[in-house]
Formats: structure tokens, sequence, C-alpha cells
């Protein structure tokens, strides 16, 4: 084989990258349509009737098939409204994974609770329901799952655990849409679920997001709180719950519904290429797929996710691995790069100017050591996100033919990372000389 691009080869996945295009993209004609539309209706937020949020609510729930939706401003608030329907708030502790984008964890401490965090499944990379139950403590009110990449939960360990403890399953499904369990998609299966259509994701309006449930109690508290403690469907200024304003603009929402329309058959080509590339990777063992589980009859997509094998490269790490991947035309990167619980904000002094501040029983956030997700985020995570997956599954096999480029050049990588300097690898696994150009 030629090569590597890294060395001056040319790209194995050129014919990958010039397929993958931009994101966020417009794919029909009524976006503008609409945006003019809510500019000349003088009604730029959602207080009218008929509003395009009242409209994206509706249309949203019924995708994901359930009873009730609250469109709020982001992924991160849509969190802290959930916690705050359910009663959730200082010193009440709540379970969730480290590995994970840090709002499942911050949104728990902006309304004064405790994030405990639990570790994975090695192979799921979802919450480990055992290290769930072995978390859970008087204090405990819930559990966020997370659906990791889009990957759900199991739910068929995780609802029974919460019912036997009279706790909730909050779902963070920012990753989500258009994941299902069992032929159920995801968001209501528990006691409520959050969405996040912050313009990375699969369905995106810039910021935004919902929160889903099918209990009529919890949707109708949701909606008062998401109005600053007011009834939407009475005027005036009476305010019956002290809360905060979580509203969607119009603007958002019209967005969000013509987004809609093209996220069914975008979900679908997802799910079909990330089959086929899972296939496609097994065969060299370099890049392991998350687990396949017949209960997930469908799977939305942020990011497909995979487990470096460095070993089946000579101990490569991962940082040059990635290299050379993204040299081949391959959108690659470490994920988030740290366990929650490492981040400066859960540093004793920054706790101090938190909302946790002077709580008792908080864990020691800087001594936690959850081996799974340490060794993902250190070594093992690489993911590809999710409009890769849109190349078609026609493409994937050009990802595949990239990592066996790899392999078979693995002595002329080895000998490459061996003149970078140690230190040049930022924490998503990226050079620092290849950060610059991407950012500059
Ligand atoms: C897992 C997860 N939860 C919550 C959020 C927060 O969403 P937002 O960016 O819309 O605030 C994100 C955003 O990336 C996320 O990845």
């Amino acid at each position: 084989m030629t090569a590597l691009a890294l060395t001056g080869g040319p790209a194995a996945a050129a014919g990958l990258e010039s397929r993958i295009g931009t994101w966020p993209r417009v794919e029909n004609s009524e976006a503008e349509t609409l945006l003019r539309n809510v500019l000349q209706s003088g009604h730029w937020g959602r207080l009218h009737t008929n509003s395009y949020a009242e409209q994206f609510e509706t249309a949203f729930a019924a995708f994901q098939q359930s009873r009730h939706g609250v469109a709020v401003a982001n992924g991160t608030v849509s969190l802290q409204l959930i916690l705050r329907t359910l009663n959730i708030g200082i010193g009440d502790e709540v379970i969730v994974p480290a590995l994970t984008f840090i709002a499942s964890a911050s949104a728990v401490a902006e309304v004064g609770a405790i994030p405990i965090f639990a570790d994975v499944h090695p192979e799921t990379m979802t919450i480990d329901a055992d290290a769930a139950a072995a978390a859970i403590t008087p204090r405990t009110r819930a559990i966020i799952g997370v659906h990791y990449g889009g990957y759900p939960i199991d739910f068929d360990r995780l609802l029974p655990l919460t019912r036997e403890h009279g706790i909730h399953l909050i779902e963070d499904a920012a990753h989500a849409q258009g994941t299902e369990w069992r032929g159920t998609r995801v968001g209501a299966l528990g006691a409520l679920g959050s969405f996040s259509f912050q313009e990375s994701k699969s369905l995106p309006s810039g910021e935004g997001g919902i929160i889903l449930t099918n209990d009529d109690e919890l949707a109708e508290r949701a909606r008062l709180l998401h109005h600053i403690g007011r009834r939407m469907d009475r005027p005036g200024y009476m305010h019956y719950a002290l809360a905060s304003n979580y509203r969607l603009t119009d603007l958002q929402a019209a967005l969000l519904l013509t987004q809609l329309k093209q996220l069914p058959e975008q979900v679908r080509r997802r799910d079909q290429a990330g089959r086929v590339l899972d296939n496609a990777l097994a065969e060299s063992g370099v890049l392991l797929p998350q687990l396949r589980d017949e209960r997930i009859t469908q799977r939305g997509y942020y990011f497909a996710i995979y487990r470096y094998q460095a070993e089946k490269l000579d101990g490569l790490p991962r940082a040059a691995f990635l290299a050379a991947l993204n040299a081949e035309g391959v959108p690659a990167s470490a994920g988030y790069g740290e366990p929650v619980y490492r981040y400066p904000a859960f540093s004793p002094e920054a706790l101090q100017t938190s909302p946790l501040r002077g709580l008792p029983n908080l864990p020691q956030y800087n001594q936690l050591r959850l081996p799974i997700t340490e060794r993902l985020c250190d070594v093992e995570q690489v993911t590809i996100p999710h409009p890769v997956l849109l190349a078609g599954s026609d493409r994937m096999g050009l990802i595949a033919d990239s990592v066996a480029k790899i392999v078979e050049h693995r002595d002329e990588l080895q000998a490459w990372w061996r003149t970078k300097e140690a230190g040049s690898i930022l924490p998503d696994g990226t050079l620092v000389e290849d950060s610059v150009s991407a950012r500059s």
C-alpha cells in the first residue's frame, strides 16, 4: 500500500471526506419560509397561540413516542428543569456516569444536589447498573442515565433498580434523537428525559432542548416551572412557583420544525451506516465497536464510539493513531477527553464557590478513581461524529481501509511518533500542532 497520508502519501479515505458535507445543514426549502414567518409575525418568542414552539413540542414528542414535550433553551437547563420538576435539590444525591459531557453532572450541582459518579460498562460505555446500585444511599433521589453517543442505557436493569429503591430514572438523551429500546423511542421510558438541539447534535437549532415525559402531572409541573412559575394557559402575572425562564424562542422552534422533517430519514441512514461500519471495523480488531444488542431496535447517533486496542499496533499511543487516521481523511477524536470528576470544576477550590459549597457528605472528587471510565478516557475511546455516517453505507469501508493501512504501516508511524514531543497531546487526543491549525 502507498505511504501514510501523514508522511506524504495519498489519503485512503479521500472518497469519504468529499461526501461528509457541513453540519448543521438544511436539506429542505421550508426553513427560510418559516423563519421569515416568525420575523414578520411580531412574535419572536413563544407567548402566543399556536406558536411554533408548541407545534414543535407536539411533533417531537410524537416522533420520540412520548405523551408530552416541554421545549427549553438548551440541553443543560433541561436537566436542571427535570431535577426541579422532581423536587430534587439541596443535599440530595443523584448518580451519574463520569463518561459524558459535563452538563449531565453540572446540572445536578446547579440545583444544589450532589453528583455521585458511577462507572460505566466496558462494552456499552453507558452507566453500569451494578455500579449504580452500589452507589445508592438513603440520600439518593435519582439516577441520570446518559444514552452515550446515542447508545441507550440498559433499561431492563435500571428501571427495576430505580423502582425497587423508590428513586427516579432520568434520561440524558442529548445524543439520542431516534434511539429505540425494544421498539420504543427513548426519552420517556424513565420519569423524564432531556434532549439537546445544540448545533452539533443530530437535530440542531443552534441552541435548544426539550424534556419529554409520559406523566401528565410531571409535564404540567415542568411547564409551570419553565415559565417562571406562571401558567401558560392563563395570561397575566400570577406566579405559582419560584422558578426560572427556560423558554425556547419561536425562531429556534421554526428551525427545529424544518430540521425535524429531515430527521427520520437521517436517523435511518446513520443507523444503517453505523451497522456497516461496526462490521467493517470488527475484522482488524483495532477499533472495537460497542456491544451489538438486539434490544436496541434503532440507534440514534451523536457519535459512533470505539475502543482503540493499542496492542494491535505494537503499543502505539492513541494520539498517534488518531493523527494518522485524521490524515487519511477520517474525522475521529478521543471524545470529551476527561472523566467529568477530573475537570478543574470539581477541584476542592472550585467547589468552594459552587452551589455545593458547605454541603456535608460531599465526595472527594479528586480522590475518585473509576477504572473503566479512566481507561476509556485515557487510552481507548475513539469517536466518529454522526455526519460521517451520513456519507453513506457504501463509504464506510474506506474507514476500515484507513485502519488497515495504518496497521500495515505501523513501524513507519512509530518512527514518526518518536519525533513528536511528549506533551504535545491535548486531552481530546489531538496533537497541539493539529488543533492549532484546525482552529486558525
Ligand atoms: C450528554 C449531554 N448532556 C447534556 C448536554 C447539554 O446540552 P446543551 O449543549 O444543549 O446545553 C450535552 C451537550 O453536548 C451532552 O452531550
